[in-house]
C-alpha cells in the first residue's frame, strides 16, 4: 500500500472481511464486527458522524481481548491503528464527505496532464551553428549531445539530480549576460548556444 490508497476504504474492506468471517460464538465479535463495519462504511460513503471515531475506538477496545479466538483481536487492532495513524483522513471524510486521497490524486493527475502537455511542446535550438528540435524541458547539455557536440562536464550525470557546481560546462548563450551551465540551463525556443567560442572556452577554464 502506498500514499495513493484511501485508508478509510482500506479499513472498510478489512472490517467487512472480519464481519463476514465472524462465526458468531462470542458476543463482542459477533456484534462488534458488524458495528465496526457499518460505522466505517458510513464514513467512507459520506455519512460519518463526528462521534464515530471515538465510538470506533471504544468498540474496538471492547472486542480486543474479550473473545475466544484471535479473530476478535484481528478485527479490532486495524481499527485502532488506522485511526491512530490516519485520523486526519477519517476526519476529512466526516467533515467534507469526500476522500482526501482522491482529491490529492486528482490534483496530481491534473498536474501530470499539464506538465505532459508542456513537455510535448518541441523547441528549436541552434548549437555551434547546428539546429535541432528537442522537447520542452531538455537541458542544453542534452541537446548538444543529440547533435554529437561534447560539452566538458564533471558534476553532471543524466541519472542524477542536477548539482551544477563544477562550472565545467559553461557555455555562451546569445543575449545572456553571463556564461550559463549547460547542464542546468533548459533550452528555450530559438536559443543560440556557443560551446567553443573564446568566451565559452575561457569560462570553462574558470
Ligand atoms: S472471536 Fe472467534 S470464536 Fe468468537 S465470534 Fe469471533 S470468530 Fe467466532
Ligand atoms: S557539469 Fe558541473 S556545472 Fe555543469
Amino acid at each position: 500500500m502506498d500514499e495513493t490508497r484511501c485508508m478509510v476504504k482500506c479499513l472498510e474492506r478489512l472490517s467487512y472481511f472480519y464481519y463476514e468471517e465472524s462465526c458468531g460464538q462470542c458476543t463482542p465479535c459477533r456484534e462488534g464486527t458488524g458495528w465496526l463495519y457499518r460505522m466505517v462504511h458510513r464514513i467512507e460513503h459520506g455519512q460519518g458522524r463526528q462521534e464515530d471515531l471515538d465510538k470506533l475506538l471504544s468498540v474496538a477496545d471492547n472486542i480486543a481481548g474479550r473473545t475466544i479466538c484471535a479473530l476478535g483481536d484481528a478485527a479490532a487492532l486495524p481499527v485502532k491503528s488506522f485511526i491512530t495513524h490516519f485520523r486526519d483522513e477519517f476526519q476529512h471524510h466526516i467533515d467534507h464527505k469526500r476522500c482526501l486521497v482522491g482529491l490529492a490524486r486528482s490534483r496530481r493527475r491534473r498536474a501530470r496532464r499539464r506538465s505532459g502537455a508542456a513537455m510535448s511542446q518541441m523547441l528549436k535550438v541552434e548549437i555551434d551553428g547546428r539546429e535541432t528540435t528537442v522537447p520542452n524541458g531538455t537541458m542544453v547539455i542534452e541537446a548538444a549531445k543529440d547533435l554529437g557536440i561534447f560539452i566538458p562536464h564533471f558534476c553532471y550525470h543524466p541519472k542524477l539530480s542536477i548539482a551544477a557546481n563544477c562550472r565545467m560546462c559553461l557555455v555562451q548563450v546569445e543575449k545572456a549576460p553571463k556564461p550559463l551551465p549547460a547542464c542546468a540551463t533548459p533550452v528555450t525556443d530559438g536559443m543560440k548556444v556557443f560551446t567553443r567560442s573564446d568566451y565559452a572556452k575561457q569560462a570553462q577554464r574558470g
